[in-house]
């Protein structure tokens, strides 16, 4: 089957077998019986943050499991959402309800279930700030299990399911717990400029729907997973250093040690804009997206990723590491 529809990237590859899954007892009985065989599973949700380089020798399951139930306290609303779950529509049922807390998160694509992996974060908020527990199937013991948010490790686009749990486990929901005293967290970028009196979550919502739709491609028009390296994250030092050159570079404190540099200003200052690899490019708007224009290959963007980090690494001395799971023949192939 093809893999071309179901990655943001838009690109063809095949897999042995896609099971697409909306009944949540099938999609355990489904996962745990691929798994005890001897081939590959790879678990997708929206696609859009992988890069295939190859055909997949494997079996894919793709996540459609829907339900979201919200109960409250005087003080919380506590959501439970099931994986298959779109993230947007998520956000947007809360804006409409009313429900303040992750407004900052509109339009990142994707599953509910894949948001903890990488501790999706955009204009101020991670989604370690709001996660109250994550519910996952242990693919070797076949267990159903819940981690509280504390215990998931949540740190800049990383998680417990990158680190030690990698691979292993299955999302099947989340839990949410969000303020009812909802207070707007504006201090990210040009959200600062909104104004503060009689601010409701639509407002947020709004604004930064309108600033990623003028910054990062539509995947549906240019096929991309969205930034395609994390933030480099420095010892202070080490930013005064590069700032003693380069006295217009773009970092945000991150804690008293350590700042987190913009790739995507380092990539724009390094003259990349516009490079391209075959058919993939350096997105005009967004330095730190990578795209295809149309018949790139998982292979054309990993080179391109390629020469983007050879060329920062000799002109600021930074390591940059790729943010989506580059996805081989057998599974996922480390880089950076
Ligand atoms: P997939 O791409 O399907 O999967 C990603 C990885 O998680 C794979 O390794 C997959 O095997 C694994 N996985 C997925 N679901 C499960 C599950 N239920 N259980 C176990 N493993 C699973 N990210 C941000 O953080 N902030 C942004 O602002 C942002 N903006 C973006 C903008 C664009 C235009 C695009 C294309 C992407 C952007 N992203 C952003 C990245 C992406 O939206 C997130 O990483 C998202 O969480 C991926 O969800 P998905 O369902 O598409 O995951
Ligand atoms: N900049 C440039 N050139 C460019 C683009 C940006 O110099 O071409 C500079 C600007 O000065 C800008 C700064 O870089 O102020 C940061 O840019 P932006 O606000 O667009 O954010 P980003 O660091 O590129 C991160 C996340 C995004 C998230 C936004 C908003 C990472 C890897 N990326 O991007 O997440 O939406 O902040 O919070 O942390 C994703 O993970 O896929 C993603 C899109």
């Amino acid at each position: 089957a093809s893999l071309k529809a179901y990655n943001t990237f838009g690109i063809d590859h095949a897999c042995m077998s896609l099971h697409e899954i909306s009944d949540k007892a099938e999609l355990i009985s489904t996962c745990l019986e691929l798994y005890r065989q001897d081939l590959p599973v790879l678990i997708l949700g929206g696609g859009s943050n992988i890069v295939l380089v190859d055909d997949y020798q494997g079996h894919v399951v793709r996540i459609l499991t829907k339900g979201i139930k919200i109960e409250e306290d005087e003080t919380y609303f506590y959501l439970r959402v099931e994986a298959g779950e779109n993230w947007h529509d998520l956000v947007s049922l809360c804006v409409d309800n009313d429900i303040g807390g992750i407004e900052n998160l509109a339009l990142i694509p994707g599953t509910v279930g894949a948001a903890p992996i990488q501790n999706i974060g955009a204009y101020g908020i991670e989604f370690g700030d709001i996660c109250d527990w994550v519910e996952y199937l242990d693919l070797s013991s076949g267990e159903l299990k819940c981690l509280s948010g504390f215990e998931c490790h949540f740190t800049y686009r990383e998680s417990i399911f990158k680190g030690k749990l990698k691979g292993q486990v299955m999302i099947t929901a989340v839990g949410i717990k969000l303020a009812k005293e909802w207070q707007p967290i504006l201090a990210y970028g040009p959200l600062s400029s909104l104004a503060k009196g009689g601010i409701e979550p639509r407002h947020v919502f709004d604004y930064v729907c309108q600033l990623r739709r003028e910054k990062l491609p539509d995947p549906l028009v240019l096929g991309n997973a969205g930034s395609f390296f994390k933030n480099p994250v420095v010892p202070v030092a080490t930013f005064e250093r590069l700032r003693d050159h380069y006295p217009d570079i773009v970092a945000f404190q991150m804690g008293s040690q350590e700042m987190k540099l913009a790739a995507a200003w380092l990539i724009d200052k390094a003259g990349l804009k516009g490079m391209s690899c075959a058919d993939a490019s350096v997105h005009e708007q967004q330095a730190l997206v990578l795209v295809n224009n149309g018949a790139a290959t998982g292979r054309d963007v990993c080179q391109l990723a390629d020469l983007i980090i050879d060329r920062i690494v000799q002109l600021f001395g930074i390591q940059l590491e790729p943010e989506p799971r580059i996805i081989g023949a057998t599974g996922e192939i480390n880089k950076g």
